[in-house]
């Protein structure tokens, strides 16, 4: 029996039969259609009244989440672009005579799509829910969890961090472990080539990875190898290397203080647990789940007569979902089409996977009155079958089995009829194919978009169509015109079958039936190229198929027939014919293939302003896929002519030289990589930090209890690798987050009325249209906020926005938020708000300001928050110097530019809001980094007393910045809904509005003017810097300026100028207000320093990582803003040795001979390496902000229950608080608890951010314990020493003593705050450094260094991460899991932001994009942040040894933001790669941020890149958003 693992229980009892035998009927209608799905839910039947609530317009997501109550699937996007709503689709296939496990995004898929089959959730897969029995260890508990492997593989490998990704990463792998048929659990292989259509904002990934891998049958079976992928007992390093895997085998040797852990290592020993729990055979569960009812072989003749009914459903709800028909023959289809299909007679729609009219109905809300989804019985259409000549695609045949066909052609051994053609043309034919359809969107999709659905979409970026084109696929199109007349079928060739933009030859009445496939002839060949912005679930920037087939002449070899078609070059997938003319009949060789290339340039040349931009680099790519596929037809030619009998009597080959063979390949056949890391920290330690000297401070015994140093015991929970306490909840769905709280009685939705347009006055807003609506309650503005006698301002610093936009007001960005509709479901209530009509008055004169630049143009600032840094002699005097004491002045000067980023966390902005006691109180359960703030505001805007109204706050899926300000205006439009209508109003915005109108990192632009000395040795010194910054704060201050002076305090990085000023601008544009982002300003601060590095290593022609090295902070310098390094003062300074430690043991010196070797053979493919460092002041630099308070109960059964002030967003601040407070406690962790965040229990908090979290709740946490413990120790002194301490409170409870404390902190005064406008005092020491009369803005550093290597692929742009090694001083970890878990994600989010992520609004460089100032980037399909195969191939990362902080709790350091900047050793990677590209030569170039595949290919210069564009070379920039 596997399904042990699910808790059956857990299923409401309502909702399901608890029996596996079906008994009852489904409704049918007079003609013997069935009018209601049978669908199986995690393997038990869904009751005819609920599965008759399904509507053919609704999705498998909305009737899980909201008909059946199932909140573990989660709405992450919506799109299909995140994976979240990952479920596994279970269903016999006849065709293979197996079931097929599939995983699926539920976000799309239809419900009714699911008739007869089965849908697993994470609700199926395991649970948390105990056995019933009764353990008192906490050991004894963990084992007898429901957990499954992949479940239990997730916890114990800290897979999870906010846990909003995790159930649809686990459904992902149990789809992939499923899918194996009976050949057992997957391979490594297999996953890596797979898990593809998941995203996660937290993690990184790698401990995802590293759960998968665990799982795998062929994982660690063979040899140990470590990281490195070196087998250890063969590694020459063995025996310096301090691998685990190696260490182990040297037993005795190495460190014993450093905790080594590898990949490798960690997964061999899981497999042990897993096989000794729940034997070899855990991945069959959902074979033993699948209802045998549904199997052909049923003896249950009622459901067989049942679903052999065609399915009609028609919703005569108030959604009015139109009707749904499935039929089950091909007769029965065409019958449909031609009596609706016609205009005339209604339309109806075919949907398949539903991945195109999905995101059609979600996002350009067409409506369809006739959905038609075709049975799998009718095998014409699902078939994909071979004949000697053609492959024959069933229109509607998932592409992932067209790609399992291809793999089944691909590995057929040939060794048999190695010389039979037609087998290797077979494989010739699929392998395109094949190649192609891996980087098709992701498995999810593959699993149920079909090829039809592709070709009739005719998506100008299609990427099959080019490649069927130059195939020349047939396309065979049936229609039935006449009742009970035949089919008939006609055939047109897929070239000719786009006629315009999203248009084809296909009349209403005709459904795609099939795709033919001819198989390629001798010395024909066929190339698929793409190139997305990021290699996984991308759609194409271009796309093309190229085939061309060769024929031996008396000289040379000719092209004899030739087909080269495109997508992404024009409004439809196009042939180049002209440039085909200008090759048929052509000697094969280079000079052709550059004339054509001459051909193809003026064939598609594209306007500036072309929809989807990006011009130049589209007619660049085409040239340099055409010249990849010269190379790669060359070298085909070359195998078969020398494998070829007659190979004497062919013509020579054109020779290809060795240098240039690295363009052969690239995106689309390049292998997925395998990530493997390693990761270390010193051994687990209690260590003590500032408790002791602050709560010896303030009480010395208590200080005693809590801060003397202690043998090591069992008991201890500071400093041990601790899972994330609410690991399993996230791992089985039953983490709830703020969407996923049962409805309360009552319940309405809320959706937002957004602007369309700015630079407008508002002029009007009626709602009445909305309201004629059925199911909309109502809609509420600024008046009902008027009639509320509300305050309608907000904002965190200047009370500069507002809730709803009040009419006659200007609206100053697109999405601004005017309103909210009511209404009875989330679908109604969107209807609702599209249906209000908003006028606009006549735009302001001008264009709307959008870019920094134009706000530099038009002097739009904050002028009151522009601040200024100076320190040492008047830097524009110095930097007109030529010398300086004789020696000679190097001076850079230039601009730096660092595109936005957008938080992507993956659950978007979330509020229930119910109201209380006649409409007088408030609830708010919010997903916010700040309850407090949340509390204010709603508390203010809906005339409510901040005591009546509570926040509370269990846990975010992810925050990473933008839920500290920006979720506190959703949840003020659900406060005011709630309290107009009385009524509890959940308000949980898509993520396309999320995007549009919650802001992100802000964009800065900087000019620079630096100067260094050169000195007689050589070495080149920092001598001054003058520099200017401006951010791009969108239309409200929100925290532009906070962040401002963060970027100017974290300028320096860590190098020594004398010689100092900046001067930071907060510029105003028609952006939505940009706010916090992890980092908060500090790494477009530090990026500016290491362009200006890179610039003078290129200037004075010295080595960049001597030269940084060079010019570190030492302990006896001071930052411009005057704070001192050194124990006393900011603690140890470990940056040098840091950089020194990976310098030496990663031989940054061989890496780069290797590189320049690598890079000297290879002209296209190119490597670099990048070694950077940072600091990061850690505190608050508002000072008040720098405080915590907490809450803490000690209950009689000796278990503690803690509230602080911190949110917990993933960052694992409870589970750091709960081994703060057990250890105080001396109990074990699992005997402390944090339930949530909430104003009622700790008030006026302070937002999680600037990583303070652990710092200031955790000593407030201390201080709490430390009052109780206090109190109850004259208890104790009465009991044996070893009394536990449930008998300890028992007792004082009964002796009438408090076992409830309040517990505070505040930063010292003196290390923290930072005036930017005090001026020297009179009396100010001499000797005291300059500016530091203006404060301590920092209480430390966290400080790190990080190694990158990159490769590019100087012809595409494309590149990939070959290996980051980190290492972090983050003090004396607390938790070092969860702090590795913190510097893997913050490094992948730092990669991120500096190499794919790129946000676009329409500006002057993207003038396509409408309305001006409109966000362009508003979900998964246009956004990309980093994927599973993004990581980096060799990630590893250490904890710094011996580095306590006396600053800090425990001594720990503050971790969340500082990692974040090392993720841009990546792009300094890139950059490094492109000067290589560009020639030793090249001299310096303005590298922007991020580093797109565009940037990347247009940077490197060459040729092809330089014919495509209009100007010079040397000032040509990709166009961007800043
Ligand atoms: C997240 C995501 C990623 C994607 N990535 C890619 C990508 O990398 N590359 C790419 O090219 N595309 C991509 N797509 C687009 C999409 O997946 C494909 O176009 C897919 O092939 C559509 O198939 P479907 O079965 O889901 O179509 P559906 O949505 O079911 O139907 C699409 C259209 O085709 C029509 N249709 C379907 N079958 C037939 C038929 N047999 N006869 C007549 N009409 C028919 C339907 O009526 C409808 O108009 C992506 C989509 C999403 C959501
Ligand atoms: S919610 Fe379905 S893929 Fe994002
Ligand atoms: S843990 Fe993956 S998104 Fe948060």
């Amino acid at each position: 029996m596997h399904t042990r693992f699910r808790s059956l229980s857990r299923l409401p009892s309502s909702t399901f039969h608890t029996s596996h035998t079906f008994t009852h009927s489904l409704p049918t209608n007079n003609s013997g259609y069935r009018t209601a799905p049978l669908l199986h839910i995690n393997g038990q039947p869904v009751p005819p009244s609920l599965a008759a609530q399904a509507r053919p317009n609704q999705t498998l997501l909305s009737y899980l989440r909201s008909t059946l109550g199932l909140t573990g699937t989660k709405l992450g996007c919506g799109e299909g672009g995140c994976g979240a709503c990952t479920v596994v689709l279970s269903a016999y296939c006849p065709r293979r005579n197996t079931l097929l496990h599939q995983s699926v995004n539920a976000c799309l898929f239809p419900v009714l799509a699911c008739d007869g089959k089965m849908i697993t959730t994470v609700e199926g897969v395991g649970s948390w829910k105990k056995l019933d029995v009764h353990h008192s260890s906490a050991s004894a508990r963990e084992k007898d969890d429901n957990l499954h492997p992949i479940q239990r593989a997730m916890v114990d490998m800290h897979g999870s961090q906010c846990g909003f990704c995790t159930p649809g990463i686990i459904m992902a792998m149990y789809g992939l472990f499923a899918t194996e048929d009976g050949e057992g659990p997957s391979r490594v292989s297999h996953l890596e080539e797979h898990l593809d259509g998941n995203l996660c904002r937290c993690t990184g990934y790698r401990p995802i990875w590293d759960a998968a891998r665990s799982l795998c049958v062929d994982e660690g079976m063979g040899v140990v190898r470590g990281p490195c992928g070196v087998p250890c007992r063969e590694c020459p390093e063995r025996e310096v290397c301090e691998m685990e895997c190696n260490v182990r085998e040297r037993e005795g040797v190495g460190s014993m203080d450093v905790v080594h852990s590898c990949t490798q290592r960690k997964v061999v020993e899981f497999r042990k647990v897993v096989d000794e729990k729940h034997g070899s055979d855990w991945w069959k569960q959902p074979m033993d789940m699948f209802p045998k009812e549904l199997l052909p072989t049923t003896e249950n003749t009622e459901i067989r007569e049942q679903l052999s009914k065609p399915l009609v459903v028609v919703d005569s709800s108030i959604h009015n979902g139109g009707t749904w028909l499935q039929p089950h023959t091909l007769e029965e289809l065409l019958d449909l089409f031609r009596d609706y299909a016609p205009a005339e007679k209604g339309g109806i729609k075919m949907v398949v996977g539903n991945t195109e009219v999905g995101i059609e109905t979600k996002f350009k809300h067409a409506v369809y009155n006739r959905l038609v989804h075709p049975k799998e019985s009718i095998h014409s259409l699902y078939e994909v079958l071979e004949t000697e000549s053609h492959f024959h695609v069933g229109a509607c045949s998932s592409l992932s089995a067209l790609q399992q066909f291809c793999h089944r052609v691909l590995h057929t051994n040939l060794a048999t009829d190695v010389q039979n053609d037609t087998a290797l043309h077979k494989k010739r034919t699929a392998k395109p194919i094949h190649d192609m359809l891996r980087w098709f969107a992701s498995t999810q999709i593959r699993n149920v978009a079909c090829l039809g659905g592709n070709l009739a979409t005719a998506s100008p970026i299609s990427d099959m169509n080019p490649l069927l084109a130059s195939m020349n696929a047939q396309i065979v199109l049936a229609s039935r015109p006449v009742s009970d007349g035949g089919i008939e079928r006609r055939k047109i060739a897929v070239k000719d079958f786009f006629t315009g933009y999203r248009t084809v030859d296909k009349k209403d009445i005709e459904v795609i039936e099939r795709v033919d496939i001819p198989m390629v002839s001798e010395f024909e060949y066929v190339a698929p190229f793409k190139q997305a912005r990021r290699r996984e679930d991308d759609i194409s920037i271009v796309t093309s198929g190229m085939r061309m087939r060769l024929s031996p002449s008396e000289h040379s070899w000719v092209i004899a027939d030739v087909a080269i078609a495109f997508g992404g070059m024009a409004p439809k997938t196009v042939l180049a014919n002209k440039t085909m003319a200008a090759m048929l009949g052509k000697a094969f060789e280079e000079s052709t293939f550059a004339e054509a290339r001459a051909v193809l340039q003026h064939e598609f040349r594209m306007p500036d302003d072309v929809p989807g931009g990006q011009a130049e680099y589209r007619l660049t790519l085409a040239c340099s896929f055409l010249y990849k596929f010269y190379l790669h037809c060359a070298a085909e030619l070359k195998k078969d002519v020398e494998a070829s009998a007659s190979k004497d009597n062919f013509p020579a080959v054109p020779a290809i030289p060795s240098d240039e063979e690295s363009a052969i390949g690239g995106f689309v056949s390049a292998p997925k990589p395998s990530i493997r890391g390693a990761q270390s920290f010193p051994a687990p330690k209690v260590a003590t930090g500032l408790e002791a000297t602050h709560l010896a401070a303030s009480n010395a015994e208590s200080a005693k209890v809590l801060a003397s140093p202690k043998e090591p015991s069992k008991l201890d929970s500071v400093g041990q690798p601790a899972t994330h306490a609410s690991g399993p909840l996230h791992c089985t769905g039953e983490a709830a987050y703020t969407d996923d709280i049962p409805a309360p009685e009552n319940l309405l939705h809320g959706s937002l009325i957004l602007a369309s347009k700015c630079h407008a006055p508002l002029a009007s807003i009626d709602i009445t249209p909305a309201l004629s609506i059925p199911g909309v309650f109502g809609a509420y503005t600024h008046q009902d906020i008027e009639k509320l006698g509300g305050d309608n301002r907000m904002g965190p610093i200047l009370l500069d926005d507002v809730a709803f936009l009040p009419v006659g007001e200007k609206v100053e960005f697109v999405g601004q938020v005017l309103g909210i509709v009511v209404g009875a479901s989330q679908e109604i209530a969107e209807k609702g708000a599209r249906a209000v009509v908003v006028e606009y008055g006549e735009e302001e004169a001008g264009n709307a300001i959008v870019s920094i630049e134009d706000a530099i143009k038009a002097g739009s600032f904050w002028t009151d928050f522009r601040h200024e840094m100076k320190r040492g002699g008047d830097v524009y005097h110095i930097l007109s110097q030529t010398e300086v004491d004789g020696k000679p002045l190097v001076v850079v000067e230039g601009s730096i530019r660092s595109g936005g980023q957008e938080h992507f966390y993956l659950e978007p902005n979330s509020t229930l809001a119910i109201p209380s006691e006649s409409g007088t109180n408030l609830t708010i359960y919010a997903s916010t980094q700040a309850p407090t703030k949340t509390q204010d505001f709603c508390a203010r805007v809906t005339n409510t007393p901040a005591a009546r109204v509570v926040v509370r706050m269990k846990r975010m899926g992810g925050g990473f910045g933008g839920k500290e300000t920006r979720s506190v205006f959703s949840s003020v439009a659900a406060a005011v809904a709630a309290k107009c209508s009385n009524r509890p109003v959940r308000l949980t915005l898509n993520r396309d509005t999320d995007m549009s109108i919650t802001g992100g990192r802000h964009a800065f632009v900087t000019y620079y003017r630096a100067g260094a000395v050169v000195n007689d040795d050589g070495t080149v010194k920092l001598h001054a810097l003058d520099v200017k910054l401006y951010n791009n704060g969108g239309c409200k201050f929100d925290l532009t300026g906070p962040v401002m002076d963060r970027a100017l305090f974290h300028v320096d990085n860590c190098y020594n100028w004398p010689n100092f000023h900046s001067v930071g601008t907060p510029c105003k544009t028609s952006q939505p207000p940009h706010t916090a982002f992890r980092g908060f300003g500090g790494p477009q601060g530090m990026v500016i320093t290491e362009h200006i590095m890179d610039h003078f290593a290129i200037k004075c022609n010295v080595s960049g990582d001597k030269l940084r090295r060079d010019n570190m902070y030492t302990l006896q310098d001071c930052t411009p803003f005057g704070m001192r390094f050194g124990d006393n003062f900011t603690g140890k300074w470990n940056v040098p040795s840091m950089y020194d430690q990976l310098y030496n043991t990663l031989d940054v010196p061989g890496r780069r001979a290797a590189i320049a070797a690598f890079n000297a053979k290879n002209k296209w493919t190119k490597r670099g390496i990048a070694l950077i460092p940072t600091k990061f002041g850690i505190a608050f630099t508002a000072k008040y902000m720098n405080q915590g308070g907490a809450l803490v109960h000690l209950y009689t059964d000796g278990t503690v229950l803690v509230s602080h002030g911190g949110t917990e967003m993933g960052q694992g601040l409870h589970t750091k608080v709960c081994q703060v407070a057990a250890q105080a406690f001396g109990i074990p962790l699992d005997d402390v608890y944090v339930n949530d965040s909430s104003t009622d229990k700790v008030a006026n908090t302070i937002p999680s951010a600037a990583s303070m979290s652990t710092d200031l709740n955790g000593m407030a946490t201390l201080d709490a314990c430390r009052k109780i413990l206090e109190r109850i120790q004259p208890i104790r002194d009465q009991l044996p020493p070893n009394a536990k301490l449930s008998e300890v409170a028992k007792k004082a409870f009964y002796e009438r003593v408090d076992l409830s404390a309040h517990g505070f902190y505040a930063l010292d005064n003196d290390r923290c705050g930072y005036d930017w406008n005090k001026d020297r005092p009179e009396d100010f020491p001499v000797d005291l450094p300059e500016n530091s009369w203006k404060g301590h803005p920092f209480n430390y550093f966290t400080q790190g260094v990080a190694l990158a290597e990159v490769e590019i692929d100087v012809l595409t742009g494309d590149h990939k991460t070959l290996s980051a090694d980190v290492i972090v001083d983050v003090g004396s970890s607390i938790n070092p899991a969860i702090d590795i878990g913190q510097i893997e994600g913050a490094f992948i989010q730092g990669m991120g932001w500096s190499t794919i992520e790129e946000v676009v609004y329409a500006d002057d460089d993207h003038t396509w994009i409408r309305p001006r100032a409109r966000v362009f980037t508003t979900g998964p399909g246009t956004y990309k942040i980093p994927c599973f195969n993004d990581v980096p191939e060799r990630f590893n990362v250490s904890l710094l040894e011996n580095a306590d902080n006396p600053f800090a709790v425990h001594s720990s350091k503050a971790v969340g933001e500082p990692p974040f900047f090392l993720g841009c050793s990546v792009f300094f990677a890139i950059k490094d790669a492109v000067t290589a590209a560009r020639g030793e030569n090249s001299g310096y170039f303005e590298f922007r941020m991020p580093a797109t595949s565009e940037r990347i290919r247009m940077a490197c210069g060459d040729v092809i890149s330089s014919e495509c564009i209009a100007t010079e070379f040397s000032t040509f920039q990709p166009k961007g958003s800043f």
